[in-house]
């Protein structure tokens, strides 16, 4: 029987045959009892931790202030998260009022042990960098920030030096740089060449591959970790394929959604170590975290998802 792009013995062999099978009984094991399938990590190379592949961004959809029935929807968001065996947390001071609104919302469900709180520095200087630092740590209400990254590369040099010093005292536990567009993958690369990074963030979506080109083998070659920004090319992209029917092999490879093809997609990359898409939605949020549950997909499943968005 064809199933669209893929006949069902294609898909077998596509992602490893057995890695199907597998995923189709366990799923169908965990549906029977009612257990929830376990989310896949994948390690922090330089330390060896192990990290939950999905996780949430806050640009926009955090910012919500005091706007009560926003954090209720939000505190969903988290605990949804957290109950699917995720942790991860990506802010910024960028971000208006989300570092505010995710800290108080963590200290309030009491999960700070839960999270894996990271976000950003961006100012340019020294002692603002330091000072928006501390702010973030009060608005965040962490004494010890997870990781701690230089937002879009700004004045990297000076930060990255603040960043070695609040992680040798102990206040970070993992530094790292972010960008989110490929104009500016080579300055992105020299830093990557010339500095210790525990971890990078980077765009990367199945319509937006540039970063597999040079910077995710460079990631993996100098044992850095990935987190993936804009897996949906900012919403663009799962608006986009709205209207388009979901592929009839969707179901063989775990997904119920395009929102689960497109992580799937992203989390299959070898180098990737967590994606971070964000939302607002608790349902979306559900949706996303289930995609980190099953095998990852191999090379050949993942081309074939590129080839049926073109
Ligand atoms: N330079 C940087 O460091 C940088 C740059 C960009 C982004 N980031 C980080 O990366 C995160 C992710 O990027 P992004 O939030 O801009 O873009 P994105 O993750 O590609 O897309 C987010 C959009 O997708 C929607 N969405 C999420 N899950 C969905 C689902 N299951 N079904 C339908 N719609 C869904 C969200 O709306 P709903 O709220 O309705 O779900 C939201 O509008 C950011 O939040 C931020 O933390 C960092």
């Amino acid at each position: 029987m064809s199933h669209g792009l893929f006949t069902r013995a294609e898909i077998l062999r596509l992602t490893g045959g057995a890695g199907a099978a597998y995923l189709f009984s366990t799923a169908a094991r965990a549906e029977q009892s009612g257990e929830k399938a376990a989310m896949q990590t994948r390690v922090i190379p330089s330390s060896g931790e192990k990290l939950p592949v999905i996780g949430v961004g806050t640009w926009q959809t955090f910012d919500v202030g005091a706007d009560a029935a926003a954090r209720k929807q939000l505190t969903q968001v988290l605990a949804t998260l957290f109950d699917a065996g995720g942790s991860v947390i990506d802010s910024s001071p960028m971000y208006g009022t989300s570092e505010d609104v995710a800290g108080s919302l963590v200290a309030d469900m009491g999960a700070r042990s839960k999270a894996f709180l990271a976000t950003k520095v961006w100012t340019r200087g020294r002692e603002a960098g330091i000072h928006e630092i501390n702010r973030s740590m009060q608005l965040l209400r962490a004494e010890k920030l997870d990781l701690l990254q230089v937002h879009n590369l700004l004045d990297w040099r000076i930060h990255l030096a603040t960043l070695r010093d609040l992680k040798s005292k102990g206040r970070i536990r993992y530094l790292g740089v972010t960008h989110y567009t490929s104009s500016a993958y080579r300055e992105l690369e020299a830093v990557m060449r010339e500095q210790q990074l525990d971890f990078i963030q980077v765009n990367y979506s199945a319509d937006d591959r540039a970063a597999e080109q040079r910077i995710l083998p460079l990631a993996a070659e100098r044992g850095m970790a990935v987190l993936i920004n804009l897996p949906f090319g900012g919403g663009g992209l799962l608006r986009r394929l709205r209207a388009k029917p979901l592929p009839a092999w969707a179901g063989e490879i775990g997904c119920a959604s395009w929102a689960q093809i497109l992580l799937k997609f992203v989390i299959g990359h070898p180098a990737v170590t967590c994606v971070i898409p964000g939302t607002a939605n608790p349902d979306h949020m559900r949706d996303n975290a289930a995609a980190g549950a099953g095998p990852f997909l191999d090379q050949a499943a993942r081309q074939g998802i590129v080839a049926e968005l073109t």
